[in-house]
């Protein structure tokens, strides 16, 4: 049956460059959408950037711009980093734009009609100087604990200690050096505990990693409480209906940027959004995020869709961290590593193999090992997959004018091959993509096997053994289309050469068993070369340098 199904990755935010961190999620989403479209299902791969919020003013406002044009510039970029990457989105929108407005204020409104917002005076640190509320992290001053000084508004990074902002020792605006007062405001909460009973149930019927629900588990066992979901101006944000100055908390509408860039793609291409959006849809939507973001996204998400009458989410998946040599990314160390600066020295369809090669379902942080990350690279896509073809190809080419034999010599061998299909489309499904890996690559194993076994360049050079090489290599080139099916969704550029050489329509998951046979193939060019010690090299330097 043909699934319809609506895919997110979250929406990166608009105030700094896309890194390799970044890229794990991306990669992994658009991996699963491939593997999904190669399935035949109808499937609608959907982003954003995460537009709003007060680091981006402040931003804007340092660069001496407006935000509009900060977040025009780095959407820019964005895009063209994904792109880059073969991350194919079927849209990507922003938050600040007409269809998120429209759909914020609605699901605002919706949840507020029902009772679930409610309106009370609190008391924050302001900037008498600035004129504005600070956020905690905008607040620095000595830790009550241990007084280390200089430390953030929330937390101490030399002791550790968790505390408010108020109980800073001579506490002061990170912008602007006074000291802050505290200063009232009436801020918008969301009810949250008024879901309390659905989201007890919702977040243990499946739609969750067992381990996100347990530590779910924690939360519900805390109560949960008002989210203030409102901020004074100045902000760069939607300003909430009836309320003038008080502006949309951005985690209001990030995750309502999902639907809106749905929306702004069904208005162009005609794909029906209430089919996908209604309460009682049959159609999937599933959220790739962060392990970072689970509480929005498991809760309150849930929550605001529920209380204006939308589907919830069939699937939410989440992913761990990427640590790089095995701590966490560093600009000293070279290891924060920018998605351009990787582009300006290696191919990005190595490090998809490689977090496809690392990923599984669960939400374990992964590590990309550069020394790792190059041999793997080299011995299994340009050693197994990519060496099956150029050990064939020349024979075929020089010999039987580009021309694979008429039947397949080893029926059993290419079976062993398709056999798989099965068991490598359920790991794919369920994103446990490393054990996908490990068995295609056990299969290039085989053909290489095979192919050492058979010698046909010593054949070749043998009296009338030419039927024998012609069967030998036409073997070669059906398993290695095989492979190439199967890999499609991780190295989409690399097996679309592929596609170009064998002369064939795009590869799509049903054609596995069909071989090419009396079939004509084009000159064979290297699909992919080894990495050298050098490029990894360049790039941490570089990495260094932005510093
Ligand atoms: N804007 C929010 C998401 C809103 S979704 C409605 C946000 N943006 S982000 O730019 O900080 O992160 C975007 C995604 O990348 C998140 O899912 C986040 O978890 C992921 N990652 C950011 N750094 C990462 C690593 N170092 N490793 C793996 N994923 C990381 O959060
Ligand atoms: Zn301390």
């Amino acid at each position: 049956m043909q699934r319809k199904i609506l895919v997110t990755s979250a929406l990166p935010y608009a105030n700094g460059s896309i890194h390799l961190g970044h890229l794990v999620e991306y990669i992994q989403t658009d991996i699963w959408v491939r593997f999904q479209k190669m399935r035949g299902h109808e499937c609608h791969y959907i982003c954003a950037d995460d537009a709003h919020g007060t680091p981006i003013m402040l931003r804007a406002q340092a660069q001496g711009i407006t935000p509009e044009e900060l977040i025009a510039d780095v959407k820019q970029e964005h895009q063209a980093d994904f792109s880059a990457f073969n991350i194919n989105f079927d849209n990507f929108h922003s938050t600040h734009s007409a269809e998120n407005k429209a759909l914020a204020n609605q699901i605002y409104l919706a949840n507020k009609e029902a009772g679930h917002i409610t309106n009370r005076t609190i008391s924050q640190a302001y900037d008498p100087e600035k004129e504005m509320f600070l956020p905690d992290r905008f607040i620095k001053g000595e830790c009550p604990k241990c007084h280390a000084l200089d430390q953030y508004g929330d937390n101490c990074e030399a002791c550790g200690a968790t505390y408010e902002p108020t109980d800073l020792i001579n506490p002061v605006s990170a912008l602007s050096g006074a000291t802050p007062i505290t200063k009232e405001s009436e801020h918008h909460f969301f009810k949250l505990g008024d879901f309390d009973e659905l989201l007890q149930t919702w977040t243990r019927a499946g739609h969750l990693q067992s381990e996100v629900s347990h530590k779910l588990d924690e939360w519900f066992e805390g109560g949960l409480r008002d989210w203030d979901i409102s901020r004074d101006a100045p902000y760069f944000g939607f300003e909430i209906p009836d309320a003038p100055n008080k502006f949309f908390y951005v985690w209001l509408d990030a995750p309502i940027g999902y639907l809106a860039s749905f929306k702004n793609y069904c208005d162009r291409t005609g794909v029906d959004f209430d089919e996908f959006m209604n309460a009682d849809s049959t159609t999937e939507m599933v959220h790739f995020i962060g392990k970072d973001i689970i509480y929005f996204h498991a809760l309150f998400w849930p929550a605001m869709l529920k209380g204006a009458g939308f589907r919830l989410p069939s699937s939410i998946f989440a992913h761990g961290f990427l640590t790089v040599d095995g701590k966490k990314m560093s600009k000293s160390r070279g290891t924060f590593i920018k998605a351009r600066t990787y582009l300006d020295h290696l191919n990005p369809e190595y490090l998809r193999y490689y977090y496809a090669a690392k990923l599984g379902s669960g939400i374990d942080d992964l590590d990309l090992n550069l020394e790792d990350f190059q041999s793997r690279i080299n011995s299994d896509l340009v050693g197994k997959v990519v060496n099956i073809a150029s050990r064939c190809a020349g024979f075929i080419k020089k010999r039987f004018d580009g021309k694979l034999s008429a039947t397949l010599s080893e029926q059993a061998l290419f079976d062993d091959f398709t056999a798989q299909a099965d068991s490598i489309a359920d790991k794919m499904e369920n994103r446990e993509f490393g054990h996908a890996m490990r068995e295609i690559m056990a299969l290039a194993d085989k053909a290489n096997q095979y192919i050492d076994e058979m010698k046909p360049w010593t054949l070749a050079k043998e009296e009338g053994k030419e039927q024998q090489v012609h069967d030998i290599c036409t073997m070669g080139i059906n398993l290695f289309k095989v492979l190439v099916t199967y890999l499609k969704p991780v190295i989409p550029q690399t097996v679309e050469q592929a596609e170009a050489f064998l002369n064939i329509e795009p590869l799509q998951w049903n054609d596995i068993s069909t071989p090419l046979l009396n079939h004509e193939i084009n000159k064979f060019k290297p699909l992919m070369t080894r990495i050298e010690t050098d490029k990894i090299n360049a790039i941490t330097d570089a990495s260094k340098e932005t510093l």
